[in-house]
């Protein structure tokens, strides 16, 4: 069951998500070569916690952090750490922030000092296929479309999506119903869902240079590409409106 959010509900969820987008906008700012990973973590949280949200990765089964930092070939998941950011890096940023029990999540990905013209084209494909999906939400639209409008953005721009991990609907908690995968497939297509307005959303596409095959790190949570190409990812909470959707995480 996908449950419809309350307007009550949604202006919680607005609140979380202005405190995740300031959040991605402080990382934009301290994310420079020099800066490790954990300085970001560190300053994210105190930002979230001084705006009197609660950081919901941290703890989230077991997960040691406040913020994920995925860089390079690292798709998602990956830890802050003592790890020093470097010109040419891409850096992936992605916080989830619970705010009077409601909860809003997004990520952004950031070019670190001068980029190759081919990575910048991997960042805003991936932040445009977020904008295509965004696109075709309203009231009555299939999951589906959403999963195509990304997928065949990103495969006509020549990279790939990741099949391994999935967007969610979101709420109360991080992760509700449905999955929103990427890519279409036959299971989908199969239990396809209607969407229907106050259905609150976070959308993310994980996409690639190279192939999609992923593979975990030795820490059980870093999430990288089998071929150790490079790979971006974005993210919004969005709830849908009769004509369109909303934006929570601007
Ligand atoms: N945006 C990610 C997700 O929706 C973040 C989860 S990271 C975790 O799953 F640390 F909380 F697991
Ligand atoms: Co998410």
């Amino acid at each position: 069951m996908i449950n419809c959010k309350s307007e009550r509900e949604i202006e919680l969820m607005r609140k979380a998500g202005r405190i995740v987008s300031e959040a991605l906008c402080m990382a934009e700012d301290l994310a420079k070569s020099r800066v490790t990973t954990d300085t970001l973590n560190t300053e994210l949280e105190k930002f979230v916690i001084q705006k009197g949200g609660k950081p919901v990765f941290k703890g989230y089964r077991g997960y040691p952090k406040s913020i994920c930092t995925s860089i390079n070939e690292e798709i998602v998941h990956g830890i802050p750490s003592q790890r020093i950011l470097n010109d040419g890096d891409i850096l992936s940023v992605d916080i989830g922030v619970e705010y009077s029990n409601y909860v809003a999540d997004a990520a952004i990905t950031i070019p670190i000092g001068e980029i190759s013209q081919e990575m910048q084209n991997l960042l805003d494909v991936c932040h445009e296929s977020l904008l295509k999906a965004i696109g075709v939400l309203r009231s009555k639209v299939k999951l589906s479309a959403v999963s195509r409008a990304i997928q065949t953005y990103v495969e006509a721009k020549g990279f790939s999506v990741v099949r391994d991990y999935t967007g969610h609907g979101i709420g109360r908690q991080m992760h509700e119903e449905p999955q929103i995968p990427n890519f279409v497939n036959n299971e989908l297509l199969k239990n396809d869902k209607t969407l229907l307005k106050g259905m609150a959303l976070a959308i993310e596409p994980m996409i690639c240079v190279g192939g999609y095959a992923t593979e975990v790190l030795k820490n059980n949570w870093t999430v990288v590409t089998k071929d150790r190409k490079f790979s971006a990812h974005y993210e919004h909470t969005v709830v849908i409106t009769d004509d369109g959707a909303d934006i929570l995480t601007k």
